[in-house]
Parts: structure tokens; C-alpha cells; sequence
């Protein structure tokens, strides 16, 4: 098995760590503490072609594979986190199911778009009552002549405030169970689309996030995404390559914890000595270092199953759910190695602290992951 980076891969990583040093870390804090969507980096993201980076250049996308999106999306969130969202959930949640089931005519007519960036897009599954059991939505889809009329609530539903276009669900038939769930693309404008008020978060504050309301919102009979009562596994493999996204969004965020905790460890002077010196310092970043480079290899290789048409659901749950975990461990280590001023707010440490969390919970919650992967390993 190789699925170690190519030469390639490097120079992408290299010329998006350069682009993040310019212009993404900069204004990361300042993106997290006022809630500031990223838009002027968003458009020079899109600007370097990496708003559709696996999708082929005919749709308008790069023509790049998954392990250099993987590679993306970890440097973007390397440097902030919210960044990395706002691409993350554009590509693998909003992009990915119209090249994978939409027809010519809506690839070109959507695809386009979003792969060159010109739109952002958003994925709306989730609902108040319908979280982890996404299949007890209750929005529902009518067929009218030649429109649907969609009906129903979403929430926490990541880019809407800024989505030209979104994957809504919904019930056609609700007789069938997860059979009877469709999936539509939804423009913005549409009639009868309302996007809800922001949800203020405790993490990747600069990406926006709120709730989409349908009263009444009429959308043409062609934007159908798959057929009728395909929209639950249109949905369940969305969020089997979402999850490589957030794996590798949670990587950056564990490898920047341990960036930030080697500079530390040799600034630091106590007792006369750098920290790093000591040995309980030693073995916190030998232990990080270590846990790091466990979840790179675990999203390179989902990302290189997902390259190689082999079967990737196991593989991609076990990644988001290992990176994630990661993440929480390494920066909540780095806080406590940082002392009182990881604690202070501005600090980069206290910032990737509150980011890690939320990857252990969108896109399938830890718990989720367990049962795809138990269900994988027990099929
Ligand atoms: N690929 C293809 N088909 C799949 C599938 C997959 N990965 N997973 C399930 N299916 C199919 C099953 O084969 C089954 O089909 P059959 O009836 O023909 O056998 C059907 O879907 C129903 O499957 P289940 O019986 O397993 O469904 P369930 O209702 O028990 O749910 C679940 C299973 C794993 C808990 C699922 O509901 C789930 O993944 N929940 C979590 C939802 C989630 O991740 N939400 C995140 C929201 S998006 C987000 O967070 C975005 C953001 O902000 C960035």
C-alpha cells in the first residue's frame, strides 16, 4: 500500500502554506474574534483554483485528487480553521453530490459556479428534531405541476448566510422511511427561502452559520438532485467524503497545536532553561508528535481509498473520528503547556482549543462514527 503524498502533493502543500502565511493567518484572530466571514481570502482561494480542487477542470474544478484536497484543507485549517470550513463544506458537501448524481445540464448550470468559486455552497440536512437521526426529518417536498414546494426547517446548517445555492432534503414520501427522502438543489433568491438568524459559535467563528427556513419555496421540477427516495443515500455518501474533509480539517488543527507547542517549548525559559529542556514537556510533544502523524496516516489513507474506487465509508469515519479526538487532545495539551497565556484570548493556542471541538461533532458525531465503523467492521 502506498498512499504516502507525491512530489506533487508537496508543492500543493507548499504553495498553500506559503498562501496561508500571506494571507490567511494574518487575519485569523480577528476572523474569530468579531464572527468575520473570510471573504476577501475565500475569493483569492478561488483565485488559486482550489474552490473545486477534485473535480475535473470541464466543470470548472482542478482536476486535482482527494489527498490534495485533503492536503488543502489541512493547511488551511493549519493556520484557521474557519477558513478551512467554509471550503471544506463548499466542496465535499455542496459540490460533490451534484458531480456525483446531478445530470449535464445541472452540473453546468451549478457545478460551474461553485468549483470557480463565483458561488458558495451549503448543505442543509440537519433539522431541530433531526440531528444524528437525520432520516426523522420532517421537511417535506410536493410536486406542483412543474415546481416542488418545499416545507420545513433546517438548522446549524454551515455557509448559508453566503450559499448561492443549496442541497436541501426532504421528505417526498413519508410512507417510505429513508426511501421517501429526496435531495434538491436550492438557489438562493429562491421564493419562499429564508435564511434564519447567525448562530453565534464557541469555534470557527469567521464561518457562518445559521438556519434555512422553507415557507412554501418553490424550486423548478429539474432541480431534483438523483430521483425520488434517493436522497438519504445521496446524503449518507456525502457525508462519507465530508468526513475526509473534517478529518483533515481536525489534522491542521492538531498540527498547528503542536507547531505552536515546539515554538513555545524552545521560547519559553523557567528555572534558567527553556521549557523543552524538561522532561514532562518532552514527552507531552513526543506524545503529540506521535498522535499527529497516527491521524495523518489514517485521512491519507481514506482519502487514497477514495482515490482508488476502493470502498471508503469505514476508513473515512475512522479518520474524522480518530483526527478529531486528536484534536481535542493536543490542544487542550498545548493550553496547558502554554500556562496562564493560553488561557488569554488572542492567543493562537485558546483559539484552536475552542476550533477542535466541533469536529468531534458536525458530520456525524463520535458516536456516529463508532456505529460506521462497528457496522464496517461487523458487517
Ligand atoms: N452509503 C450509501 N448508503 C448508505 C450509507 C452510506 N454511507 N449509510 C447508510 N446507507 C443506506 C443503508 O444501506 C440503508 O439502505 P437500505 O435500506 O437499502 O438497506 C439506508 O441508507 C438506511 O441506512 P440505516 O438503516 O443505517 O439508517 P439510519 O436511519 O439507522 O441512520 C446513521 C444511520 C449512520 C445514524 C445516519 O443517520 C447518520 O449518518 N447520521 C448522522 C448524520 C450526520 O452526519 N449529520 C451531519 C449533518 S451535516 C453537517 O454537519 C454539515 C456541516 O455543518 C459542516
Amino acid at each position: 500500500m502506498d498512499f504516502k503524498p507525491t512530489e506533487e502533493h508537496e508543492l500543493i502543500r507548499q504553495s498553500v502554506k506559503e498562501f496561508c502565511d500571506k494571507y490567511v493567518s494574518p487575519i485569523a484572530e480577528e476572523v474569530d474574534r468579531y464572527q468575520r466571514y473570510p471573504e476577501e481570502v475565500i475569493k483569492k482561494i478561488a483565485e488559486q483554483d482550489l474552490m473545486g480542487i477534485y473535480f475535473p477542470a470541464e466543470y470548472g474544478g482542478a482536476g486535482a485528487d482527494v489527498m490534495s484536497y485533503a492536503i488543502v484543507i489541512e493547511e488551511l485549517a493549519r493556520a484557521c480553521a474557519s477558513t478551512s470550513v467554509v471550503v471544506g463544506a463548499h466542496t465535499s458537501l455542496a459540490e460533490y453530490p451534484i458531480y456525483k448524481f446531478g445530470t449535464e445540464e445541472q452540473k453546468k448550470k451549478y457545478l460551474s459556479p461553485l468549483c470557480k468559486g463565483e458561488v458558495i455552497g451549503a448543505f442543509a440536512l440537519t433539522e431541530p428534531g433531526a440531528g444524528t437521526d437525520a432520516a426523522a426529518m420532517k421537511t417535506l417536498a410536493v410536486l406542483d405541476g412543474n415546481e416542488y414546494v418545499l416545507n420545513g426547517s433546517k438548522i446549524f446548517i454551515t455557509n448559508a448566510p453566503v450559499a448561492g445555492v443549496i442541497i436541501v432534503f426532504a421528505m417526498t414520501d413519508k410512507s417510505k422511511g429513508t426511501k421517501g427522502i429526496s435531495a434538491f438543489i436550492v438557489p438562493a433568491g429562491s421564493p419562499g427561502l429564508v435564511i434564519g438568524k447567525h448562530l453565534e459559535k464557541m469555534g470557527i467563528r469567521g464561518s457562518l452559520t445559521s438556519e434555512v427556513l422553507l415557507k412554501d419555496c418553490r424550486i423548478p421540477k429539474e432541480n431534483l438532485l438523483g430521483a425520488e427516495g434517493q436522497g438519504f443515500r445521496i446524503a449518507m455518501m456525502t457525508l462519507d467524503g465530508g468526513r475526509i474533509g473534517i478529518a483533515s480539517q481536525a489534522l491542521g488543527i492538531a498540527q498547528a497545536a503542536l507547531d505552536e507547542s515546539i515554538r513555545y517549548s524552545k521560547e519559553r525559559v523557567q528555572f534558567g532553561k527553556p521549557i523543552g529542556s524538561f522532561q514532562a514537556i518532552q514527552w507531552m510533544i513526543a506524545n503529540m508528535a506521535m498522535e499527529v502523524d497516527a491521524a495523518r496516516l489514517l485521512v491519507y489513507r481514506a482519502a487514497w481509498c477514495y482515490q482508488q474506487g476502493l470502498p471508503y465509508s469505514t476508513e473515512a469515519a475512522m479518520a474524522k473520528l480518530f483526527a478529531s479526538e486528536t484534536a481535542v487532545r493536543q490542544t487542550e495539551r498545548a493550553v496547558q503547556l502554554h500556562g496562564g497565556i493560553g488561557y488569554i484570548k488572542g492567543t493562537k493556542v485558546e483559539r484552536l482549543y475552542r476550533d477542535a471541538k466541533i469536529t468531534e461533532i458536525y458530520e456525524g458525531t463520535s458516536e456516529v462514527m463508532r456505529m460506521v465503523i462497528a457496522g464496517g467492521v461487523l458487517r
